[in-house]
């Protein structure tokens, strides 16, 4: 029988909220989704961590960080360790398609952010996807195939393998922030050739139970097209993520979908 994967939500505020004002929107955003069986996560920025920590204690909601370094110490001025992080997140998103293009990240280095993230039981959230011209000439699955080959090699260069935990997200790069999202059967074509890329890069059977999720645009409208696919396990959400009542609409969605699977569990 197919695995149950977890129903994920992850929040991404990216450079968005102060110290003086993130506490009350996790608080906000925690009471407006109690909903069984979704596991939701909110990665606020690193110096929100601790506000945003203090107002989800009790709530069930995870507290994630948007990025971590890929070494583990030294004269990095600026950055922030995973061991800094342990404790406090539980989750970090490795490699979105924002970092890659502003800060040049390349899958080597997020593939050694994916080794710092398993040093100290973070859970990391893969992002992979393709540009708009990669699509247009019909290399959207190829090119996010050899993403997850030249992370999976450089973990192996290290003696590595993908981390346990691991969760990937499916974000084609001229979705992210554009209102424009891609198709639910495009988002389970990639799922697909995710967990093959995986199964490939030496997880084999344990490919299956990788949570896939979408990101790009996501709205409380457009998740359910998501949802929909029995591949795709969830959203990273960036800018509705900072809206209550969008949060709201999308963790009831995803809920949905959990108690599906779950009754089909228990059958
Ligand atoms: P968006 O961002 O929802 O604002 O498109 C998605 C992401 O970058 O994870």
């Amino acid at each position: 029988m197919a695995p149950v994967r977890e129903v994920i939500i992850c929040a991404n505020w990216k450079m968005n909220t102060t110290p003086a004002d993130a506490g009350r929107l996790a608080a906000d955003i925690g009471a407006a989704t109690e909903v069984a069986d979704v596991v939701r996560v909110i990665c606020p920025p690193y110096v929100c961590l601790h506000a945003v920590a203090g107002a989800l204690a009790g709530s069930g909601v995870a507290l994630g960080a948007q990025n971590v370094h890929a070494e583990t110490a030294g004269a990095y001025t600026g950055e922030v360790s995973a061991a800094m992080l342990a404790g406090l997140a539980g989750w970090v998103i490795c490699g979105p398609s924002e970092r890659r293009r502003d800060q040049g990240e390349t899958d080597a280095v997020i593939a050694r952010k994916l080794l710092r993230c398993a040093e100290h039981g973070l859970r990391p959230i893969l992002c992979v996807g393709e540009q708009l011209a990669e699509r247009e000439a019909g290399r959207a699955e190829s090119t996010v195939r050899d993403q997850l080959r030249a992370t999976a090699a450089e973990l192996a260069r290290h003696r590595g393998e993908l981390p346990a935990g691991l969760v990937v997200a499916y974000e084609p790069v001229w979705a992210i922030g554009t209102g424009r999202t891609a198709r639910g059967s495009d988002a389970a074509t990639m799922a697909a050739v995710i967990r093959q890329a995986l199964a490939a890069a030496g997880l084999g059977d344990r490919a299956e139970q990788v949570p896939v999720l979408y990101g790009g645009s996501v709205t409380s409208a457009a998740i359910g097209e998501f949802l929909a696919e029995p591949s795709i396990d969830g959203a990273l959400v960036g800018g509705a993520s900072l809206k209550v009542d969008e949060m709201a609409g999308i963790v009831a969605r995803a809920g949905l979908t959990a108690a599906a699977r779950g009754a089909v569990a228990a059958r």
